[in-house]
């Protein structure tokens, strides 16, 4: 495992990195065990990745926890999960504090249950003036929400006169969405060999370098963000121009 950390080059780190964390209900139900079990194990990774990500310097990580549409899920999961999530936060703040990592939600957490929204907001404030890693949780969240709530917004500025809409621009947009303050991830990665975006930062990853692994998410550990980390490491991001063009931009640099 230390080699293989050797091997990333740190000079070229992805900025931000967002997760599909998938594959906790099949990791569980393969081992005879209920779904929630799959769950309680994820966070295992969760701690693992977000300790691998801070080791490294990584800025951002965006962690995909729970979407829109996983509301439709039987109730007893939708609960447990929630019941998890509490716990959780609760417990991984002093940890978050330790490790300098500012925690951010993304997501209509409106729809959270009341003590969900009571921890989260106390999680928030106690690492907001945390200055390392920004911890970005993606609960509640489905990028169709977002763009429809970005929409919604910017109809109210145009008419009260904030904005004019000849002047709106990819800018503008981006200042509406609730990454906002964040850059576009550089890499993503889903778990547990779906090969699918599932309504997830669909704007935002447009140039993103995609990662899938069959690995479940409760079996995905820093060895397996630092191969993805290779791997994208060894591509090319042409950004719509032509390999001879980025080669002599490159040497035109040095
Ligand atoms: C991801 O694992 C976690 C959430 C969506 C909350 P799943 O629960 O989707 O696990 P699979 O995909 O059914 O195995
Ligand atoms: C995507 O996983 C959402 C999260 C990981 C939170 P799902 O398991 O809900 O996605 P689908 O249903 O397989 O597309
Ligand atoms: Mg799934």
């Amino acid at each position: 495992m230390q080699g293989l950390k050797e091997k990333i080059d740190m000079q070229s780190l992805p900025r931000h990195i967002a997760i599909i964390m998938d594959g906790n209900g099949r990791w569980a139900k393969e081992k005879g065990q209920d779904r929630l079990y799959g769950h309680f194990h994820g966070v295992e990774s969760v701690r693992n990745i977000v300790e691998g990500c801070a080791e490294l310097g990584i800025e951002y990580l965006t962690l995909y926890a729970f979407s829109t549409e996983n509301w439709d899920r039987p109730e007893y999961e939708v609960s447990g999960l929630m019941e998890l999530l509490v716990d959780t936060i609760r417990k991984e703040v002093p940890v978050l504090n330790k490790n300098n990592i500012k925690l951010h939600v993304i997501g209509d957490t409106g729809m959270l249950p009341e003590n969900a929204r009571k921890a989260l907001g106390e999680a928030l404030d106690e690492t907001a003036q945390n200055t390392g890693l920004n911890l970005i949780m993606a609960l509640s969240y489905s990028s169709r929400w977002e763009l429809v709530n970005a929409v919604k917004l910017i109809a109210e500025d145009v008419k009260t006169g904030k904005i004019d809409p000849s002047y709106i621009n990819q800018d503008t947009l981006q200042k509406y969405l609730t990454t906002s303050q964040f850059p576009d991830p550089e890499l993503m990665i889903r778990t547990s060999g779906e090969y699918r975006i599932s309504n997830f930062l669909l704007y935002q990853l447009a140039y993103a370098e995609l990662y899938f692994t069959n690995t479940r998410w409760p079996d995905f550990r820093k060895k397996n963000l630092y191969e993805a980390i290779i791997d994208f490491q060894g591509r090319e991001r042409r950004f719509g121009k032509t390999s001879d063009q980025l080669k002599q931009e490159a040497a035109a640099l040095h």
